[in-house]
C-alpha cells in the first residue's frame, strides 16, 4: 500500500467511516419518508430482502476491488482495461451531485441545529417565524447559501485532513455519538402519548398497498431499490475507495456484511425516532423534504419545554450522520484526482485537490441552493424552464419543477443503479468471482458462503437490477 495515498489506521475506524457513509439523511430523513408514502411495512420487507440480496453482494464487490487495486474507483476500472473508464467517469459525476444536493441539506440542518443551540441560551433562533420558519428559510437565500457554505466547507476540512488523521478520527468520535442521541430520543419518544401508533404503522404486517393502483408493488420496489444503493452509498465507488485504504489482513467478507447491517439498523432505528414521534402529534409522514424540517420541528415545539433540548440533539445528530457521509463523498472525487496525479508521477497534494472539487461542486450545487426546492416562484428558473424540456405537470414527476429531485433522479435513479450493474456482470462473468474470493482470503480466513456470492453476483443481481430499470422505463414513459 502506498502510503501517500493514506490508510486506516484500524479496522474498527474503516468501520465507523463506511457505517458513518452510509449511515446519513438517506437514513434518517430517505427512509421514514419513504417509508411513509410506501405502506411502511411493506417497503420494510422489500427494503431489507434487497440488502441480503443486492446489498451485501455489491458491498463486498465494491469493497474487494477496490482493496486489490489499491485504487478509488477510475483507478480501479483503469487497472483492468482503458475501456472501462466511462464507469470511472459516471461514478465520479454521481458523486458531483449527490454531494452538491446533500450539502444544501446538510446546510439546512445545520441551521436548524444552530437555530435550536440559540433557542437553549435564550435567543430566537428561527427568526420570528417559529414552526413557519421552512417555508421561510426556503426563500431566505442569503441564509441557504451561507449554511451550504459552511457544511461544504466542514467537509472540505476534515477530508483535507486525510485518511486515518481526518475522515477515521472524526468518524470514530462522531458516530458512537450518533448512537447514543439516536437510543436517547427515541427513548424520549417513545413515552409521548399516541406515539404507538408510528410502530404499528411500521411494524403491522400490512400489504394493503400491493394493491393499491397509485403504488403497487413496482412503487414499493422502485423506492425501496433506489433507497438502498443510496442509503448503502453503493453503485459510485465511494467504498471501492474506503476499501483501498483498508489494509490486507482485514477480514473483507465479514466487513462487507457489518456495514448494511448497521446501516439498516439505523434506518429503523431513524424510522422509530420520527414516525412514532410525528404519530403522537398528528403530523403526517409522507411530507417528502418538509418532514426532516417542519413536521419534526412542529414535533418538538409540541413537546413543551424539554422540545428544544430534544430538538437541538435530534438535529446535531442528523448533521453529524450527513457529515460523515458528505466525507465520503468527497473522498471519492478527492481520490480520483490523486490517483491520477500519481498515476503521472506528480506529487499528489491532498488538500490542494479536494479545496478544488469541494469548490466546483459548490458551483454545481447553486441552482438546488436557488430553487427553493421546487417551491415555485424562486430565484432560479425550474429544470424543465431552464433545460426546455417538455413539462409534464408536477404529478407526473417532481425533477420536472425541483432542481434536487432532477440531480437525485439522475444519479440515485440511473448512474448509480448502471454502475452496480456493471460492476456485479464484470465481477460475475468478465473477471469472474474467484477474484473477490482470492481477494477476500488474502486475510488468512476463508471465503463462506462463496457460491452464495457467486449465485447472486451472476443472476440475482443482474435480474433485480433489469428489474428496477423496467420499473423506471414504465415510470417515464408512463
Ligand atoms: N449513504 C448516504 C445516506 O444514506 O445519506 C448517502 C451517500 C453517501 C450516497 C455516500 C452515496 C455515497 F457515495
Amino acid at each position: 500500500m502506498d502510503n501517500k495515498r493514506g490508510q486506516w489506521g484500524s479496522n474498527f475506524g474503516f468501520l465507523m467511516a463506511a457505517v458513518g457513509s452510509a449511515v446519513g439523511l438517506g437514513n434518517i430523513w430517505g427512509f421514514p419518508y419513504k417509508m411513509g408514502k410506501t405502506g411502511g411495512f411493506a417497503f420494510l420487507l422489500i427494503y431489507l430482502a434487497l440488502v441480503l440480496l443486492v446489498g451485501i453482494i455489491v458491498m463486498l464487490g465494491e469493497l474487494a476491488l477496490g482493496r486489490k487495486t489499491g485504487k478509488g474507483v477510475m483507478g480501479t476500472y483503469l487497472e483492468f482495461s482503458k475501456k472501462y473508464s466511462w464507469l470511472g467517469y459516471m461514478s465520479v459525476i454521481s458523486g458531483f451531485l449527490i454531494l452538491s444536493f446533500y450539502s444544501v441539506l446538510g446546510g439546512m440542518v445545520l441551521r436548524y441545529a444552530v437555530g435550536y443551540f440559540l433557542q437553549l441560551i435564550g435567543l430566537d433562533g428561527f427568526a420570528g417565524q417559529g414552526t413557519g420558519f421552512f417555508g421561510y428559510l426556503l426563500y431566505d437565500y442569503k441564509g441557504i447559501l451561507l449554511f451550504y457554505a459552511l457544511f461544504m466547507i466542514i467537509t472540505v476540512l476534515i477530508v483535507m485532513g486525510g485518511i486515518e488523521k481526518g475522515i477515521e478520527r472524526f468518524s470514530s468520535i462522531a458516530m458512537p455519538a450518533l448512537f447514543c442521541i439516536l437510543v436517547f430520543v427515541i427513548i424520549y419518544v417513545a413515552i409521548q402519548p399516541g406515539a404507538i401508533d408510528g410502530y404499528k404503522f411500521m411494524f403491522m404486517p400490512d400489504l394493503s398497498v400491493f394493491s393499491d393502483p397509485q403504488i403497487g408493488f413496482f412503487g414499493v420496489f422502485k423506492a425501496a431499490a433506489g433507497q438502498m444503493f443510496f442509503s448503502l452509498s453503493l453503485g459510485m465507488g465511494c467504498m471501492m475507495t474506503y476499501g483501498s485504504y483498508l489494509s490486507k489482513n482485514e477480514h473483507l467478507q465479514r466487513n462487507s456484511i457489518i456495514i448494511p447491517f448497521a446501516d439498516s439498523i439505523v434506518a429503523v432505528m431513524a424510522g422509530m425516532a420520527v414516525m412514532p414521534a410525528c404519530a403522537a402529534f398528528g403530523v403526517e409522514y409522507n411530507r417528502g423534504p418538509g418532514l426532516l424540517f417542519a413536521s419534526m420541528q412542529t414535533v418538538f415545539d409540541n413537546m413543551g419545554g424539554f422540545g428544544t433540548v430534544v430538538g437541538f440533539l435530534f438535529y446535531f445528530l442528523v448533521l453529524i450522520a450527513a457529515i460523515t457521509s458528505s466525507i465520503s463523498i468527497l473522498e471519492v472525487c478527492t481520490a480520483f484526482q490523486i490517483d491520477k496525479d500519481m498515476a503521472k508521477g506528480k506529487e499528489p497534494n491532498r488538500k490542494k485537490v479536494s479545496l478544488i472539487y469541494a469548490a466546483i461542486i459548490f458551483v454545481f450545487g447553486l441552482p438546488v441552493a436557488l430553487d427553493a426546492l421546487g417551491s415555485g416562484n424562486a430565484l432560479i428558473k425550474a429544470p424543465y424552464e431552464l433545460l426546455g424540456f417538455e413539462y409534464k405537470g408536477p404529478g407526473f414527476a417532481m425533477w420536472n419543477d425541483c432542481w434536487l429531485d432532477l440531480y437525485d433522479l439522475i444519479a440515485e435513479g440511473i448512474l448509480m443503479p448502471i454502475g452496480a450493474l456493471v460492476m456485479s456482470v464484470l465481477i460475475g462473468w468478465v473477471w469472474k468471482t474467484t477474484i473477490i474470493k482470492d481477494e477476500c482470503e488474502k486475510s488468512g480466513d476463508k471465503f463462506k458462503a462463496y457460491k452464495y456470492y457467486d449465485f447472486c453476483f451472476k443472476f440475482v443481481v443482474p435480474v433485480i437490477m433489469a428489474f428496477i430499470f423496467y420499473a423506471q422505463l414504465v415510470d417515464f414513459f408512463g
